[in-house]
């Protein structure tokens, strides 16, 4: 099962280009909340856009993907940057991160209900967590087709009990829908 899933996730970056790999919205409208100094991790990094604004930003960053083809691009992307990216293949289903480890945590297009307790843990405590990805609600197919990778409504609240509320949207299907968050959920909490 692993290997199939490394095998689809290194087929999709084989051509892909991290320099055109950006950040999550979430993260992206929220950088003002990041510390000056600390560990973060981007979950699942990918080529890893959120890793480098991070890196940018002046934290020292993991960045765990299962994908080696992702991981090698974008070892050399943060090499030819100069960002300070700690890079490595790492699935999290079997190495979920470790307790109290991250002032901050980021998760873009990723959901493995499963990790949500181990997510909260590695946070230290007064981290941060940004979270951005897939809901049910939705205005157009864009995203996943499988339900089981989109979140129900108010789903990335409950999934993190013990965490503190920042920010969160989620407008789902009301008003206009040509305007606003569709699609999708912006978490970002903090761990008291
Ligand atoms: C939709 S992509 C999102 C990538 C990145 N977060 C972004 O927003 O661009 C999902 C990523 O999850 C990774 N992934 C899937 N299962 C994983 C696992 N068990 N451990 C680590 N990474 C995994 C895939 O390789 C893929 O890069």
């Amino acid at each position: 099962m692993t290997d199939e899933l490394t095998q689809k996730w290194n087929a999709r970056y084989q051509d892909a280009d991290p320099a055109a790999s950006r950040p999550c919205e979430v993260l992206k409208t929220f950088a003002y909340l990041l510390p000056p100094e600390g560990r973060a991790l981007d979950l699942a990094c990918g080529l890893g856009g959120n890793a480098c604004l991070m890196a940018g930003h002046g934290l020292e960053t993991s960045a765990w993907d299962v994908s080696p083809v992702a991981i090698d691009r974008l070892r050399a992307h943060a090499e030819s940057e100069n960002l300070p990216i700690e890079a490595k293949v790492r699935d999290v289903q079997k190495e979920p991160p470790e307790s109290d480890a991250f002032d901050v945590i980021v998760v873009a297009y990723f959901l493995e209900r499963d990790l949500a307790a181990a997510i909260e843990q590695a946070l230290k405590p007064g981290g941060l967590l940004f979270y951005q990805t897939w809901t049910r609600e939705a205005v157009d197919d864009r995203g996943p087709g499988n339900p089981a990778f989109r979140l129900a409504p108010n789903e990335l609240l409950r999934l993190f009990p013990g965490l503190r509320v920042v920010s969160y949207r989620e407008e789902g299907l009301f008003g206009d829908p040509a305007r606003g968050l569709r699609n999708e959920a912006w978490l970002v909490a903090t761990r008291p």
